[in-house]
């Protein structure tokens, strides 16, 4: 086989190796999160995100895990078996008896509606007017519409 031969047959065989790649990748990438609009009255979100209903034993998982919610990274929540609790936003150990389903919605939907300065992160801003985040969130919410219901419905059960 003379060079040129084996060149045309080398970069045949990259082109169809490049074609099957991106099929698969295609295939493989989920479906994109939808974003469903959500509204405010009165400092709190009262209709539940898209309508979806929580599940409080997901919410919790979602609170502890570090790269979901990591809410008690910052709270201190009655979750025992994680020694770390952060103290930099008050304790959300009974924050059912203080607080209204809508208003826990709207802290973890977008604190900053409450209080401009905080250091909450907001878990469900529009991801299109908010897109300085970090790269791997750009386009998206930091948590979905579903894990955001899941940790309402977890908080829900702490009165
Ligand atoms: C980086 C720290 C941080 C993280 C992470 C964080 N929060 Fe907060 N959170 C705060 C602070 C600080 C406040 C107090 C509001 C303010 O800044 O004025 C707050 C307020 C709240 C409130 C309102 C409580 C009240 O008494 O007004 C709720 C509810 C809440 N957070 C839930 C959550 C949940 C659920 C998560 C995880 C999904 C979470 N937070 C993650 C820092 C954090």
């Amino acid at each position: 086989m003379n060079m040129r031969r084996r060149f045309i047959r080398l970069s045949m065989l990259t082109a169809l190796l490049l074609v099957c790649g991106s099929a698969v990748l295609a295939e493989e990438k989920p479906a994109p999160e939808p974003y469903y609009e959500w509204k405010v009255e009165g400092f709190a979100i009262n209709a539940p995100i898209g309508g979806l209903v929580g599940n409080p034993e997901n919410g919790r998982k979602i609170a502890v895990a570090r790269k979901k919610g990591n809410c008690i990274a910052c709270h201190v929540m009655p979750i025992l078996e994680e020694e770390f609790n952060g103290n930099v936003g008050p304790p959300l150990t009974g924050v059912a008896s203080r607080l209204k389903e809508g208003r826990i919605r709207l802290s973890i939907v977008d604190e900053k509606q409450i209080n401009p300065m905080t250091v909450m992160p907001g878990y469900y801003r529009d991801p299109r007017h908010f897109n300085q985040v970090r790269k791997s969130f750009k386009g998206k919410t930091v948590l979905t519409a579903q894990e955001i219901e899941d940790v309402v419905a977890y908080l829900m059960t702490l009165k």
